[in-house]
């Protein structure tokens, strides 16, 4: 391998830096073939440091033109050049540094540092990108001034950006022009972008409540113009509601928004200069769907979010990363739930957490929210660090009460405004503003693994007394054989015979005890302890738990058919309802998989599906998440080991079951596709196109009469792509020619769309009919598939892994073979993207012998291979028993 060793770093080991910066000058010549960057560095030495602390610069693949030291070029004996960048030594306490170094941007097909995009040249940084642009302490705790010149051939790069105002601009001879950026507010190099090229400017205007007025700017190709203003228009509101919800304002005079075609990740915060993926920004009702929409905007709010969690106050170093990605994926989580999905959102996000979350927790890259070690710091961008870390702040806010907590963030970002700072700092602010001790609650981010919560409870009709029992137990992760107990919030409410919450006094301590209330949060925080819910006159119906999924724990409440389907029908907290419908659904494909078909359980999945389907009551997209079935991936987890298409089997044979006599019922509930099929950005329209389209999803899955045709009828009469591509998804499993049909017809309309045809890629990749072997060659043979476009890459590679089991999981693991070819080939263009698609091999313990053998010699197969640092760190990982 490139790095045989791929060298650890350690959390214990951070050392504040030794060298300020001071100032920083940066002047590019870009030219996408060879661009020069001239850096000016001012720094000074810390007073903590000793007069013999040499200065570390990062570099990485740079080439090194000139090095000058106060004006004159240093000493040999003084630099040191070795794998990490160089290393300053007898530098006197103040020092100005001045480096050239040239770039190949055209040759970059990593994408991060300086690169090309559809002829614009741009930049990633986060996390260590910009040590392939100059030499520079590139790490998050130094924090300077930037200014920026940029220089471009003024027809091929008329947009000349960077972060902060542009102070001046101007013609150069020989065609050239030039534009200078500074940014007021220091940063971070992570932080830094600049992009050039041809792009159109579709801009708008927001005051905020000071009375800034702050111009809006979104950059794209030319041809996307008029695909811009969901992208504004959620701007706006994302804007609007950081200062009511948060209490935050933006703080520089222009905000800008650049989409490109090729970006490894969704979007970057840089200051005042966002970058985005293209699939983030544009949209048009006939380009995207609904959950596009949906998309866009909570990513435009969490890039603009971190402007204050993130960017004023950021990270101390790279374990921190939670710091701005939990809290900012929490923040972006309330906006839309406040401002766009309402109830159905928490569903949405528990959904994933499971589906993605739980999975890593319990696999062999298990990691804490705030890991302390790592070879590759790109590789910790995962869903425990983000959706956990998200889960964390939520039970603080549960625990410290919703006024409590925001004072608490408000004295965060006042405190450590400019600072770069670490997850318990932020704990102690909310254990300073609410006066608790939450020293146990810190085990949160240090100790990995979901925990396993076991609930029951006991009522006393003499005393009227329910008690209600807690247990918790975490099992054992890569690394962490000893789990303890952590402190989890528990929030629940007993239902009555007709649905209504019984009110009850929580008792708590021999003396301590609070008003008779209707609902909970109890506090679990050893191994096993018990409460008391006093003054009920019966025993509840059903006992509603982790009412808004108040833990990322996954529970098990021991509950029967009769109680669940009890809140199935009647729990007013939308997620425990849901949640209940699913315990049902899960143990009915867990019995099929084992070979025991539930036909009592599934009869009364049928008759709770039948009532809601009667309930006008039920919101329409409330409906539609009742009427899911658990993922497969979240299914597979229920297994020590499994046969993936077993799974999916037993998954697909549970909702025949169960959904095929409600036909019917099912037409009946129909929403009018007519009257719903306008793209309007509104929670009743995406609800009723949500519940229309999960139900043609269903009938066809049921095999139901004139299903299929009626999808036909939709794909072809949609304006919407909603509707569109709703009714081609519900056909991609059927062997009717109907499909093949259709997905020729998506192809040839929108070939010239790369956002479109990213979708027709991935409902093929992901089709388990017919050949998909041969269906994947073809794939990757249409003139339309692009290597170094991490978008395509993904639609194709991502859904065949995902969806496609019976091919993917082929027993013979032609899948997994195929699979590694493709991940080798994409390593040496792209190793972040190929490190993240090589995560579902990293599964193998939790499949059935045979293909857990078939998968993990593929995988030890690529550790003898000349991989990335990247690449080989997932594989070396995933290989740990
Ligand atoms: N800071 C990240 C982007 C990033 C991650 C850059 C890793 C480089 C390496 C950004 O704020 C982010 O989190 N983006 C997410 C989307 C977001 C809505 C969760 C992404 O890109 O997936
Ligand atoms: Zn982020």
């Amino acid at each position: 391998m490139k790095d045989a060793a791929p060298s650890m770093v350690l959390l214990s080991e951070y050392r504040a830096p030794d060298w300020c910066v001071e100032h920083l000058d940066l002047h590019f010549a870009l030219d996408p073939a060879e661009t020069r960057v001239e850096s000016r560095i001012r720094v000074r030495r810390a007073e903590r440091a000793g007069p013999g602390a040499a200065l570390r610069l990062h570099g990485q693949d740079l080439e090194l033109l000139r090095l000058e030291i106060d004006g004159k070029e240093p000493d040999p004996d003084s630099v040191t050049v070795d794998a990490e960048g160089l290393l300053l030594a007898g530098l006197p306490e103040t020092a100005v540094i001045r480096i050239e170094t040239s770039l190949r941007p055209e040759a970059n097909t990593a994408l991060e540092g300086l690169y090309v995009s559809g002829g614009s040249l741009c930049t990633q940084c986060e996390a260590e990108g910009f040590r392939r642009i100059t030499y520079f302490p590139d790490r998050p705790d130094v924090l300077t001034r930037y200014r920026v010149r940029l220089e471009a051939d003024a027809a091929r790069y008329p947009v000349l950006l960077a972060n902060g105002n542009r102070v001046d601009a101007g013609e150069l001879p020989g065609g050239r022009h030039y534009a200078v950026w500074e940014d007021p507010f220091p940063k971070p190099s992570y932080l830094f972008a600049l992009v050039a090229g041809d792009l159109a400017c579709v801009s708008d205007r927001f005051t905020t409540r000071s009375g800034r007025e702050v111009a809006l700017e979104v950059y794209v190709e030319h041809h996307n113009r008029d695909r811009c203003d969901h992208a504004l228009a959620s701007l706006k509101r994302a804007m609007r509601y950081d200062e009511e919800a948060f209490g935050r304002e933006y703080d520089l005079d222009v905000y800008m928004i650049v989409a490109v075609d090729d970006f490894n990740m969704g979007a970057m915060e840089n200051k005042g200069l966002n970058l985005f993926n293209a699939k983030y920004v544009l949209a048009s009702p006939e380009t995207a769907t609904d959950d596009d929409y949906v998309h866009i905007e909570s990513v435009i709010a969490h890039e603009y979010f971190h402007n204050w969690s993130g960017n004023r106050v950021t990270c101390r170093d790279w374990f921190q990363l939670s710091l701005k990605e939990g809290l900012t994926v929490f923040r972006d989580q309330e906006f839309t739930t406040d401002c766009t999905l309402f109830g159905v959102k928490r569903i949405d996000d528990v959904q994933r957490l499971r589906a993605f979350q739980f999975p890593e927790d319990a696999g062999p890259l298990a990691h804490p929210v705030r890991p302390d070690h790592y070879a590759e710091i790109n590789n910790f961008y995962t869903m425990t660090v983000y959706e956990k870390g998200a889960e964390v702040i939520r039970m603080l806010r549960a625990l410290i009460g919703r006024d409590v907590f925001r004072r608490g963030l408000d004295l965060y970002f006042e405190r450590f405004d400019g600072q770069a700072v670490t997850t318990d700092d932020f704990v102690d602010v909310m254990a300073e503003v609410s006066g608790r001790d939450l020293g146990l609650f810190r085990r949160w981010y240090t100790q990995a693994g979901t925990p396993r919560l076991s609930a029951g409870t006991r009522f006393d009709a003499e005393t009227g007394v329910l008690q209600v029992d807690l247990a918790q137990q975490t099992p054992p992760t890569p690394g962490q054989k000893e789990k303890h107990p952590l402190h989890i919030p528990v929030r629940l409410a007993l239902l009555d015979r007709d649905g209504s919450r019984l009110p009850a006094q929580l008792v708590d301590g021999p003396e301590m005890s609070t008003p008779a209330m209707s609902e909970w949060v109890l506090e679990l925080s050893a191994d096993k302890q018990s409460f008391k819910l006093h003054g009920l006159r019966k025993a509840p119906a059903a006992v509603s738990w982790l009412r808004g999924f108040s833990a990322p724990v996954s529970l098990d409440a021991g509950q029967g058919t009769d109680e669940l389907a009890h809140l199935v029908a009647h729990d007013d907290d939308a997620f425990a309802r849901w949640d209940a419908a699913q315990t049902l659904l899960r143990r009915a494909v867990i019995a099929r998989v084992e070979g025991a078909i539930d036909a009592t359980l599934e009869a009364a999945l049928t008759t709770a599906m039948a009532a809601l389907l009667e309930d006008s009551a039920v919101e329409p997209v409330l409906l539609a998440a009742l009427l899911e079935l658990p993922s497969h991936r979240e299914l597979m987890e229920s297994f020590e080991r499994a046969d993936p298409v077993a799974v999916d089997g037993a998954r697909r044979a549970v909702e025949k079951a169960v959904f095929a006599p409600l036909a019917e019922r099912l037409v009946a509930r129909t929403p009018d596709r007519k009257r719903w099929d306008d793209g309007a950005f509104t929670a009743e329209a995406m609800g009723q196109r949500r519940l229309l389209n999960r139900i043609l999803a269903l009938r066809v899955a049921v095999g139901a009469e004139g299903a299929v045709a009626e999808a036909a009828r939709q794909y072809r009469e949609a304006s919407s792509q909603t509707l569109a591509m709703a009714a081609l998804a519900a056909v991609n499993e059927s062997t009717d020619p109907v499909r093949g049909e259709l997905l020729a017809d998506f192809e040839r309309r929108y070939r010239n769309d790369p956002l479109v045809l990213d979708k027709w890629f991935a409902l093929e990749a992901g089709s388990q009919v017919g050949d998909g072997f041969a269906r994947l060659e073809r794939l990757l043979e249409h003139p339309g598939f692009r290597w170094p476009n991490p978008n395509r890459v993904r639609a194709v590679l991502g859904p065949f892994m995902a969806q496609n089991h019976r091919h993917f999981h082929q027993a013979d693991g032609t899948g997994y073979r195929r699979l590694a070819g493709y991940l080798e080939q994409l390593d040496a263009l792209n190793p972040q993207t190929a490190a993240r698609l090589a995560q579902p091999l990293t599964r193998w313990q939790r499949l059935e012998p045979n293909r857990s053998a078939q998968m993990r010699a593929v995988l030890e197969q690529l550790a003898g291979k000349d991989l990335s640092r990247d690449l080989a760190d997932v594989v070396q990982r995933g290989l740990a028993r």
